[in-house]
């Protein structure tokens, strides 16, 4: 049984008035029985503040992208060791809005995943395809490349976690099918399995767009279902803990 992963991207929003919802998340697992990691993604300007708030507790801070290198003149990024060093312990990697907004290719993906690991954090490195792909029946092909090129040989170790986000299904309230999921779910861990043998089998595959505190237990129970990676719900801290309940 792999542990989940129950994980928050708050994505551009968030300033400090919502820093009481990582306290109440922290309060909420306090209250919990440990089945699962949680952690928390917000905008950089809190993730400092964000760690501090979460230390010593069952919650995982992290950020939502890092630069490749380690320092240097790129104006306005961030480093893997940065994040690290603010208290970040994930970092999500090839977000299909940052792949779509900043032509981010799967070779850059790779290039940041390495960072992460690099700088002793954990990468979150997203695939998934658009409705036009899916339409197209070309998802497994899609989802092929992207795994195959998104993926350092340096996590071999298996020191990375992998969602899967259909494009059409994030911030729309299309959720996946539990059939779509577990096609491309069981997909995925064959390939990390064929690439990775046995560490590929303790990735962590998380399923992200449009995961509600209704939907999430069907989708939890999927095998290789190992989290989720939220974004609406997870702004809200009941939503975000009911979904951490039906994980668990
Ligand atoms: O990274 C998670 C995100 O893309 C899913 O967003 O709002 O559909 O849960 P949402």
């Amino acid at each position: 049984m792999i542990r989940p992963l129950i994980a928050g991207n708050w994505k551009m929003n968030g300033t400090s008035a919502m820093l009481p919802v990582v306290q109440e998340v922290v309060t909420g697992l306090s209250a919990r029985a440990d089945g699962a990691d949680c952690l928390i993604c917000p905008p950089a300007t809190l993730l400092e503040r964000a760690a501090k708030v979460a230390q010593a507790s069952a919650l995982a801070i992290g950020a939502q992208d890092c630069h490749a290198k380690e320092a240097g003149a790129h104006t306005g990024d961030l480093s893997a060791e940065m994040i690290a060093d603010a208290g970040g312990r994930y970092v999500i990697v090839g977000h299909s809005e940052r792949r779509a907004d900043h032509f981010e290719s799967s070779e850059i993906v790779a290039n940041k995943a390495a960072a992460a690991k690099r700088a002793g954090i954990t990468p979150i490195i997203c695939v998934g395809e658009t409705l036009e792909e899916r339409e197209a029946g070309r998802t497994l092909e899609i989802i092929s490349d992207q795994l195959a090129e998104s993926i350092p040989d340096a996590v071999c170790d298996g020191s990375f976690v992998v969602a899967y986000e259909p494009v059409w299904a994030i911030g729309t309230g299309k959720v996946a099918t539990t059939e779509q999921v577990d096609e491309v779910h069981n997909a995925i861990r064959d390939k990390l399995n064929q690439r990775f043998a046995d560490a590929g089998a303790s990735v962590r595959i998380l399923y992200g767009g449009s995961m509600k505190p209704d939907n999430a237990a069907g989708l939890l129970s999927l095998q290789n279902v190992n989290g989720g990676l939220i974004g609406g719900a997870s702004l809200k801290a009941a939503d975000f803990l009911a979904i951490y309940d039906a994980g668990i």
